[in-house]
């Protein structure tokens, strides 16, 4: 099964709100983001956003240019139906992060948690970066979460690949500035915590 086949099966089985890394509210990636002090037309993309209701919450705070990428047409899809009307605001991608052409510097805050961590073929990680890279605006915000050292080796009965945060920001390199990082805690539904780290980088003005 190659890896669009996997999550397309994970979102027509599982109830969205199902899933281990299911949070009500994406609290700890609401105060980065809020934290760039962007106003609400700040171009933002949720990278694997799936069916990540981090997504109502910006528009519900008045984010106008909101963009959500996702492997899974069945997770934009249940998406998209919790937004109703909302959804036309957002624009919806189905794309393998790793093979996507961006539009050169469209972003102004890339954001993605727990997807990064997937890519554990150093090929995968180097064309992720390279589409940073693209498509972040110079002086940019980059908001990443991943399993933590002491996080789960498997997510989704998948392979990962466990960060600290310097071991994170080096898969960047030197054109980002790790500004900020910090552990959490995360509660799944069926009540066991995995550790994740994130990392809020920003972007060199070149
Ligand atoms: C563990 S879920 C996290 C979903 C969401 N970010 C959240 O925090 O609720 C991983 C998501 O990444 C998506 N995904 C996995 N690999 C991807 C890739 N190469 N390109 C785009 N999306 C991908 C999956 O479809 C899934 O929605």
């Amino acid at each position: 099964m190659d890896r669009k086949q996997h999550w397309e099966q994970v979102y027509s089985t599982k109830a969205s709100d199902s899933v281990s890394w299911f949070q009500e509210h994406a609290d700890q990636s609401l105060r980065l983001i809020h934290n760039t002090m962007l106003g609400k037309e700040a171009a933002i993309i949720d990278v694997g956003g799936g069916a990540s209701r981090l997504v109502d919450d910006l528009v519900a705070e008045g984010y106008t240019d909101l963009t959500v990428i996702d492997l899974s047409a069945a997770a934009l899809s249940v998406a998209q139906q919790r937004l109703g009307k909302c959804a036309n605001s957002v624009h919806w991608l189905e794309g393998d992060i790793t093979r996507t052409d961006f539009p050169a510097r469209r972003f102004d805050i890339w954001h993605d948690r727990a997807v990064f961590h997937f890519l554990t073929d150093s090929a995968d990680r180097h064309a992720y970066v390279e589409r940073v890279m693209r498509a972040v605006r110079p002086g940019g915000h980059v908001i990443i979460a991943t399993f933590a050292e002491d996080g789960p080796e498997k997510c989704s009965g998948l392979p990962v690949v466990r960060y600290q945060p310097e071991s994170l920001h080096a898969e960047f390199g030197d054109a980002f500035q790790l500004v900020e990082h910090q552990k959490e805690a995360h509660h799944t539904p069926f009540g066991t915590v995995q550790q994740f780290v994130y990392c809020y980088c920003r972007k060199g003005n070149s």
